[in-house]
C-alpha cells in the first residue's frame, strides 16, 4: 500500500515505469504536458487503475500523475500485471496493444505531436507483432464459413468386444472436409474451436450426425450398437444440452444407451453443474464415458464424484505398455479401480496383435484402434459389418 498527499506527484511522463497503481481511495489527476501548458486528460478514483501502459510495452510514461487528494494506493508489480497480459488469449494481447497503440496516439495528438509521417510507422506495431493472434482470428473465420458450409462431418471408428471379436460401438470423430482445401487434420483446427465458442456449433453438427446415422449402424451391426460423441466442457455445460440430445435420440428412435457421451477429465473444471448435467444424463439413461484417462488432473476424489458408466484408457499408456512396466501398471491399476467402482474399460489406441492380447489377457473388455480400423466416412464404416453379420449367423 503506498499513501498519497494532495498535489504529489506520483510519476512524470517519459519516466521508466515499474509498477502500477490500483486506486483504493482518493483521487489522482492524470495530464500531459504541451509546452508549459498541462493538458488535463482524465481525473481516476477508487477502483481504477493507472500506469500499466509502461509496464505491458516497456515504454516511458505515456502521462504525468499527481494526488489530488488524501489516499492510498495498492501497488501493481510488472510481474503481477505483464505475467497476466502474457498468459491471455494472443487475440486479447493484441487487443490490448492496439488500445494501447490508439491512447498513446490520442496523446500525441493531443500534444501537437504528428501520428503521421516518414518517423511514424503507419502500420501498427502490435499488428506486425502479433502474427499469431492474426492467423487465429482468421482460422476462426474459415471454421466458421466451414460450419456454415456444412464442411464437418462424422468419421467412424469401430469399437471391439476384444472377447468376441464383434463391433460394438464407434466413436464419432470431428472431420473437415474443405471444399477447398480437402481433409485438414483436427491438429489444424481443434485447438482453437476448443478456445471458443465454435466448439458449440460443432458439437451440436457432431451429435445430430452421429445420433442421425445410427439408427441404420444398429440395423446392421445389431440393436445395441453405440456411438460414443466427444463432448467438449462448454459444451456440455450449456443450458438446453440435455434437451437437445433428447431431441436427436427421439428423431432417429434410437434407444439412451446406445449413446455414449465422451467427456475428459477437465469436465470437473466447470463445476457442480458439470455433475448435475451428467446425473441429468445418466436419468436419462445415457452412457457417459471418461475420454483419454490418465492423462488429465484426475483426482480419485472426483472420479467417485461423477456419475460415470466407461473409462477409455488413454492410448499412450497401451502404446508403451509392452516395453514400459511403469504403463502397464497404470493399466492394471485402473483396470483394478474401474472395477471397484463398476466401471467398463475400452482401450485406446490398440496398434499391435501384442497389445491386443495383453489387454484381453488383464480382462480390458472394449478396445479400439488402427490395428481394427482407422476413422472411416459413414460408407466405409458400414461395408464393416459384413463380416461381423457373418460372424454372428456362423
Ligand atoms: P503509463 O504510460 O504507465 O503512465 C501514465 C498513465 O496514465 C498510463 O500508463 C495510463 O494509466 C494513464 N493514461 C495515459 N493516457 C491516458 C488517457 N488518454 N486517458 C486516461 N488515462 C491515461
Ligand atoms: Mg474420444
Amino acid at each position: 500500500m503506498r499513501p498519497m498527499i494532495p498535489g504529489e506527484t506520483i510519476f512524470r511522463e517519459g519516466d521508466i515505469g515499474d509498477c502500477a497503481y490500483l486506486i483504493e481511495s482518493g483521487e489522482v489527476q492524470i495530464f500531459i504536458e504541451k509546452g508549459e501548458t498541462e493538458v488535463p486528460l482524465r481525473v481516476l478514483g477508487p477502483g481504477e487503475v493507472f500506469g500499466e501502459m509502461a509496464l505491458i510495452d516497456d515504454t516511458p510514461r505515456s502521462a504525468s500523475c499527481r494526488a489530488l487528494s488524501v489516499g492510498q494506493l495498492i501497488v501493481v508489480t510488472k510481474e503481477q500485471l505483464v505475467d497476466r497480459v502474457h498468459k491471455a488469449d494472443p487475440v486479447v494481447r493484441l487487443l490490448v496493444q492496439v488500445l494501447l497503440e490508439r491512447l498513446r496516439s490520442h496523446n500525441n495528438h493531443l500534444k501537437g505531436k504528428p501520428n503521421f509521417g516518414p518517423d511514424v510507422p503507419h502500420i501498427s506495431h502490435a499488428a506486425v507483432e502479433n502474427k499469431e493472434a492474426l492467423e487465429r482470428i482468421g482460422l476462426e473465420d474459415r471454421i466458421s464459413t466451414a460450419l456454415d458450409n456444412d464442411e464437418f462431418i462424422p468419421y467412424y471408428q469401430p469399437i471391439y468386444d476384444l472377447t468376441s471379436g464383434t463391433i460394438i460401438g464407434c466413436e464419432a470423430l470431428m472431420r473437415w472436409i474443405s471444399k477447398t482445401d480437402g481433409v485438414i487434420s483436427p491438429y489444424v483446427f481443434m485447438d482453437v474451436m476448443e478456445e471458443s465458442w465454435l466448439i458449440l456449433r460443432a458439437g451440436r453438427r457432431m451429435l445430430e450426425k452421429a445420433l442421425a446415422d445410427l439408427p441404420v449402424f444398429a440395423e446392421n451391426f445389431g440393436e445395441n450398437f453405440f456411438v460414443g460423441v466427444n463432448v467438449s466442457g462448454r459444451q456440455f455445460v450449456e443450458p438446453g444440452f440435455v434437451d437437445h440430445i433428447e431431441n436427436c435420440r427421439k428423431l432417429s428412435n434410437v434407444k439412451a444407451p446406445q449413446i455414449k457421451l465422451e467427456l475428459t477429465e477437465r469436465i470437473m473444471t466447470e463445476g457442480e453443474t458439470a455433475v448435475q448435467t451428467m446425473q441429468e444424463c445418466r436419468n436419462f439413461g445415457y452412457k457417459l464415458a471418461i475420454d483419454d484417462f490418465g492423462t488429465g488432473f484426475s483426482s480419485l476424489q472426483y472420479l467417485a464424484q461423477m456419475p460415470l458408466t466407461d473409462l477409455k484408457i488413454d492410448r499412450s499408456f497401451v502404446l508403451k505398455m509392452i516395453e514400459d512396466d511403469k504403463s502397464l501398471s497404470v493399466i492394471r491399476s485402473l483396470i483394478h479401480m474401474a472395477e471397484l467402482l463398476g466401471l467398463k474399460l475400452i482401450a485406446e489406441g490398440v496398434e499391435t496383435k501384442e497389445q491386443l492380447a495383453m489387454l484381453k489377457g488383464l480382462g480390458v473388455s472394449m478396445g479400439q484402434g488402427f490395428l481394427f480400423s482407422k476413422p472411416l466416412p459413414y460408407e466405409d464404416f458400414l461395408m464393416l459389418a459384413q463380416p461381423n453379420k457373418k460372424r454372428k449367423s456362423a
